[in-house]
């Protein structure tokens, strides 16, 4: 774990071991998959020094703080065109674009490094704590980035949630969830190739991971554990189940601590999303409980809406321990701008899919330009937006800049565990979200995409321009 204010790491290629036998060469930050866990404090200054020693044939690359309240140049911008990308297959970007409109002057080149500057503080205050992480967002390769090991998790702690009576240190456990296919020889398969493309393009892998390994057991004390669990996979949802049939209290999404715990049998989780659980081994004392994904129930049975099956990791629980810690009954409340925020939609982002033989995915008709942007909130104000999917396959929107307070799901209410802050929305086919988002600190160019990355690399991304009020 890396808890320094000033970070360096190399993007290289490096051995991994995952399955027995030969190791899986892959493309690391930092040597390791995933990439070091960087654990900072909020509203501390952060700065991270990403050095490109991947070959020239992998060509530039860019780093996203996902979660992150970060300015627009800091962002990992997925840039344009460039001579070692001179075409994109899905998306319509304007010809002769300059480096800077295409965004190009913020890529990584091989042989280069960049230092992106995280503030961690937003509107005014200390950023709120949260388990977010760090992947790659190239323009149409993301998908392939991430997939040759591209992504790290990213803690940030503040006083509120450590002043709660939690579990901690070695209690507290970030578990990244990815699927991968391997060959005979260990090694990744590429499955991106121009045949995969809308609406069949969704990358899976047989093998599911959980921090790099394959069904690994961990050993804990019978006691109290908070989970931060992340879909980090291209593509696949995982509906989390422990398998001594008892729930967790989910405290935290994507953006921190919730107003209130929810217990919860099982928490669907599509790509990008995280939750935070707390689970009880108290009762499991000498026992093995797995935490598995079981099927969606009620669900549509549609492509992106089903889930993996299968066993994830094992906890191995020893004796039973006095434990100390609970779950208090409330834990941060909303922010002042969601409760005021207006419940009716002033901007639409619709998603639809586009026609011929190699169709792309779009939102509000077009596919993702560098160039362009769809909407121009005014700093400092707060904005309700409507997110639609107008397809038959389930998508995972979501977006830059803030979080985002969900309103209503298809016009009603909010289940409890999504009526609080988010900013990765699970849309089955048909479905609509209203979110409202507050547009704090920083101008700039920001990008909406869905977060089953080969849709987003398949055009299935926009931006807005946060611009001066008047
Ligand atoms: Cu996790 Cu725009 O990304
Ligand atoms: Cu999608």
């Amino acid at each position: 774990m890396i808890t320094d204010a000033e970070i360096a790491l190399d993007i290289r290629s490096a051995q991994i071991p995952i399955l027995p036998g030969r190791p899986t060469t892959m493309w690391t930050y930092g040597g390791t998959f995933p990439g070091p866990t960087i654990r900072r404090p909020a509203g501390e200054r952060t700065r991270a020094t990403f050095r490109h020693l991947l070959p020239p044939t992998a060509g530039e690359l860019t780093v996203h703080l996902h979660g992150g309240h970060t300015a627009s140049a800091d962002d990992g911008q997925p840039g344009g065109l460039t001579a070692a990308q001179p075409r994109s297959l899905y998306c319509d970007i304007s010809p002769r674009l300059s480096d800077r409109e295409s965004g190009n002057d913020l890529l990584i080149a091989p042989g280069a490094a960049r230092t992106y500057t995280y503030e961690l503080f937003e509107d005014g205050a200390p950023e709120r704590a949260a388990f977010q992480w760090y992947h790659d967002h190239r323009l149409d390769r993301t998908g392939h980035n991430v997939w040759r090991g591209l992504a790290g998790m990213w803690i940030i702690d503040d006083e509120l949630d450590a002043g709660l009576p939690l579990p901690r240190g070695e209690r507290d456990i970030p578990l990244m969830i990815t699927d991968r296919a391997f060959d005979r020889h260990n090694q990744l398969t590429e499955p991106f190739g121009p045949a995969a493309h809308a609406p069949d393009d969704g990358v899976t892998g047989r093998s599911v991971l959980v921090n790099g390994a394959h069904l690994p057991h961990h050993r804990v004390a019978g006691c109290r554990h908070r989970l931060r669990v992340l879909n980090a996979s291209n593509f696949r949802s995982y509906n989390l189940e422990l398998s001594n049939g008892r729930s967790m209290v989910q405290i935290a999404t994507e953006s921190g601590l919730m107003p209130a715990p929810v217990k919860r049998r099982r928490v669907l989780l599509g790509p990008g999303e995280r939750a935070e659980l707390i689970v009880d081994f108290r009762a499991s004392a000498g026992e093995r409980v797995e935490l598995r994904s079981v099927r969606r129930r009620g669900g549509p049975d549609k492509l992106g809406s089903r889930s993996y099956v299968g066993p994830l990791i094992e906890f191995r629980v020893g004796r039973r321990r006095a434990d100390a810690t609970r779950v208090p009954r409330t834990l941060r409340p909303l922010p002042a701008w969601a409760a005021g925020a207006s419940p009716t939609p002033e901007r639409h982002w619709r998603i639809s899919i586009g026609r011929g033989l190699r169709p792309a995915w779009l939102i509000n008709g077009r596919t993702f330009d560098a160039a362009r942007a769809d909407a121009f909130p005014a700093l400092g104000t707060t904005e309700t937006w409507e997110l639609r999917n107008d397809t038959e396959v389930a998508h995972l929107m979501h977006l830059h800049h803030t979080d985002w307070y969900l309103i209503s799901r298809n016009g009603r209410r909010p289940a409890p565990w999504e009526a609080c802050l988010k900013e990765t929305f699970l849309l089955d086919p048909g479905e609509r979200v209203v979110v409202a988002g507050r547009f704090a600190d920083h101008l700039g160019k920001f990008v909406v995409h869905c977060h089953m990355i080969d849709h987003e690399d398949h055009g299935l991304m926009s931006q807005f321009e946060v611009v001066e009020p008047g």
